[in-house]
């Protein structure tokens, strides 16, 4: 049987994830969950953000559903970020983020691509100092980051296309021509990568101009890759075309672990008024069935919250006047 470990962490994260667990359960796949601590308030109460058994209970699990936790912006004596930690402890190097289109007006039609962000390096790889006046960052690429993560997309790509019957496409994004060596070896690994794909168009886009692209026809992308800076900023923008952060999920994927978590964050401006979005996180839940071999479950969820859409029954951040619970009602009964 299947063990889902549940970490709701902060702020709406405590009501996205038991709503994205409560259709899981109305699945009747047997599921059985086990939920686990992290974030900033039980870093307050505990002084420490993500202990060493909520880590030991998401090895157990080999999945988990992770809501979200608030970070503070200023360094904070023995806090670490427990997504970053999650993503550290298991190498969960590579942050799937589907963009497909929904059944609303607030959402562009014919949308499916996917980002496929790198999620262990980059800028993010902690390498952060001071000296004197000057605040300097390091950005980290590696061959094998670049590698595995770009195989990830054509791997990617390749199902995809078995599924749709239709080819497939990779656009490789970087800023090679200014960041030569670190983009350059990504860019490097990724046209290697490639020749292993004959049957999978390869592009290639600078940054910025992909920005302006996803705004304008993201309709011509299928599989985008990137590093992990890049990768975050382009997916929130992403997200912007299919109503927001709100319905966006992803996957943070490793070799023996995988979180699921949606986009967005802990939502303090909206938090315990009941109101949050739970798609981000029901869809969330729909790729954790895909990841586990439950693809015929994952599109029921994915069905259902098409249909509790084309029903109106909408949150506040999608126009409409529903709260978390009323929705998870109607995913559940359209199911
Ligand atoms: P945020 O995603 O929490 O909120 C941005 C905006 O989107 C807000 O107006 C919020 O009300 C809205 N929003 C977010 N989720 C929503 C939902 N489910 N339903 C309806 N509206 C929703 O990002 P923000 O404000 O930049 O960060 C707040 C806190 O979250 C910070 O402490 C930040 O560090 C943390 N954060 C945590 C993440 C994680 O745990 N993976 C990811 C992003 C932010
Ligand atoms: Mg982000």
């Amino acid at each position: 049987m299947t063990k889902i470990c549940l970490i709701n962490g902060d702020g709406v994260g405590k009501e996205v994830i038991p709503a994205a667990a409560e259709v899981l359960a109305a699945l009747g796949l047997g599921l059985e969950f086990v939920e686990a601590n992290a974030g900033f308030e039980y870093f307050e109460q505990r002084g420490d953000a993500i202990p060493d058994a909520t880590l030991a209970e998401i090895e157990r699990c080999g999945v988990a559903l992770f809501g979200a936790t608030s970070s503070p912006s200023m360094k904070v004596d023995g806090y670490r970020s427990p997504i970053l930690a999650m993503r550290k402890a298991f190498d969960l190097y590579a942050n799937l983020r589907p963009v497909r289109s929904l059944p609303g007006t607030f959402s562009r039609p014919n949308l499916d691509l996917l980002i496929v962000r790198e999620n262990t390096e980059g800028l993010y790889a902690g390498r952060e100092r001071l000296e004197g006046d000057t605040a300097i960052a390091e950005r980290v690429i590696t061959r094998k980051g670049s590698t595995r993560i770009v195989r990830m997309a054509f791997e990617q790509a390749r199902q995809r296309s078995v599924v749709s019957g239709q080819p497939s496409a990779v656009t490789v994004v970087h800023k090679a021509n200014v960041l030569k060596v670190t983009d350059g070896l990504f860019r490097e690994c990724a046209l290697a990568v490639a020749k292993d794909y004959p049957e999978i168009a390869v592009k290639e886009m600078l940054v910025d101009a992909m920005a302006m692209r996803l705004v304008r026809d993201p309709e011509n992308f299928d599989v985008i890759v990137t590093t992990n800076l890049f990768g975050d900023i382009l997916s929130d923008e992403a997200s912007a075309l299919i109503g927001g952060l709100g319905v966006a999920p992803s996957a943070n994927i490793g070799e023996k672990v995988a979180v699921f978590e949606p986009v967005h964050g802990s939502a303090p401006d909206i938090a315990g008024q009941g109101s949050a979005n739970p798609i981000g996180a029901i869809l969330s839940a729909a790729l954790l069935l895909d990841h586990i071999g439950q693809g015929t479950q994952a599109d029921r969820v994915r069905q259902a919250v098409n249909a509790t859409i084309e029903q109106s029954v909408l949150p506040r951040d999608l126009g409409g006047a529903a709260t978390t619970r009323e929705v998870t009602r109607g995913v559940v009964s359209n199911l």
